[in-house]
């Protein structure tokens, strides 16, 4: 463990002493854009392809450190990127700047960053944007690689796991220029995004297997790395808490509608499915300068990294996105709910028979 503390600390050492030998940047005169962050599982507004040239895409995050509840028997003491697991998901395209200001309030009590998979140097921008309580830095990096990416908070050491699974992590999406395409050159468009940021949390229990609540974060530590280190999780959500796109909050769309579903796992794999439905173009890994897989089941996001899948819906009704893991989707919070409008169509799918006495006999 210490080998590997100071391996982090030389890497970051190293990142900063890269900073002083930077070129003039091509930011110069760039029109500015501030994004207005939106909670998940919204998108903040976007068009797919870019109008007119680059731009400096201005973005504040703030970072919270509080006690959330995730089902009605368990409360953590959750940090997260403006007070929401998963964190704002960024939208800008290729060759954009992203100006990212990242605060950590005074009333905090731990040191923060940023390391986004999208950047290019310095540990992703962690180096360049430690911040310690009372403290905000601002960085701006050019989105040279289109895709979905992953951004997590990484203080170094094992501060990084402890931070990311108390939910410090989010999506920063980068479009290609002139929008999606199928990868026979044709444009693919959306019109919503849905973005589902899983999350497995590791809650202590006591002696008679209730979970603990903690007076903050470092109270808590010691208890939850030893739940972290057996690799199975608690709970895992998509959303922030157990099954919070359900009921009431259920994801709402109508029978034509085209729904670009991003799907991030900061800390280990998963294996989103949408019960009913397909993944119609999947960028299973991520990078939209790969021609998305079609057609597919169920699709694979690797650990540490986030992906997207296209779908137009052709029926109303209930559809159920989860992890197909199956025990983590029913038994551990990780499913959500999408109620469609329209008019139901018999020849994809309709009953025959029944109900009548059961057939035994074969
Ligand atoms: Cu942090």
């Amino acid at each position: 463990m210490k080998s590997k503390l100071i391996i982090l600390g030389a890497v970051a050492a190293l990142a900063f002493v890269a900073v002083g030998s930077a070129q003039a940047a091509g930011s110069a005169g760039l029109k500015r854009v501030k994004q207005v962050m939106v909670a998940p599982p919204a998108a903040p507004k976007h068009t797919n392809k870019a109008v007119g040239g680059p731009v400096i895409v201005e973005v504040a995050f703030s970072i919270e450190e509080k006690e959330r509840q995730l089902d009605a028997n368990t409360w953590v003491q959750a940090m997260t990127f403006n007070d929401s697991n998963p964190g704002p998901m960024i939208v800008v395209h290729e060759n954009d700047y992203v100006e990212l200001t990242l605060s950590n309030p005074a009333s905090n009590s731990l040191e923060h960053n940023i390391d986004l998979h999208a950047v290019t140097g310095a540990l992703g921008g962690a180096g360049l944007t430690k911040v310690a309580p009372g403290e905000s830095k601002t960085i701006r990096f050019k989105a040279t690689k289109v895709g979905t990416f992953v951004y997590h908070c990484a203080p170094g050491g094992a501060m990084i796991p402890f931070h990311v699974v108390s939910g410090m992590n989010g999506v920063i999406m980068v479009l290609p220029r002139d929008g999606l395409k199928d990868g026979k050159g044709n444009s693919l468009s959306y019109d919503t995004v849905w973005y589902f940021g899983e999350q497995d949390w590791y809650v202590p229990q006591d002696a008679d297997g209730n979970y603990k609540r903690y007076d903050d974060a470092m109270d808590g530590m010691a208890d939850m790395q030893a739940v972290m280190t057996g690799l199975i999780p608690t709970h895992v959500s998509i959303g922030g808490k157990s099954f919070a796109y359900t009921g009431d909050n259920a994801l709402k769309g109508k029978v034509g509608e085209t729904v670009l579903m991003v799907h991030a796992q900061a800390n280990r794999d998963s294996r989103p499915h949408l019960i009913g439905g397909h993944g119609e173009y999947v960028w299973e890994r991520g990078s939209f300068n790969t021609a998305p897989t079609t057609d597919i089941e169920t699709w694979f996001i690797a650990g540490g990294s986030a992906g997207a899948a296209l779908y137009t819906f052709k029926q109303p009704g209930l559809y159920v996105y989860l992890s197909h893991n199956l025990i983590e989707a029913i038994m551990k919070g990780c499913a959500s709910h999408v109620v469609i409008e329209g008019k139901w169509n018999d020849d994809l799918l309709t009953q025959v028979g029944g109900p009548t006495k059961a057939d035994t006999k074969h």
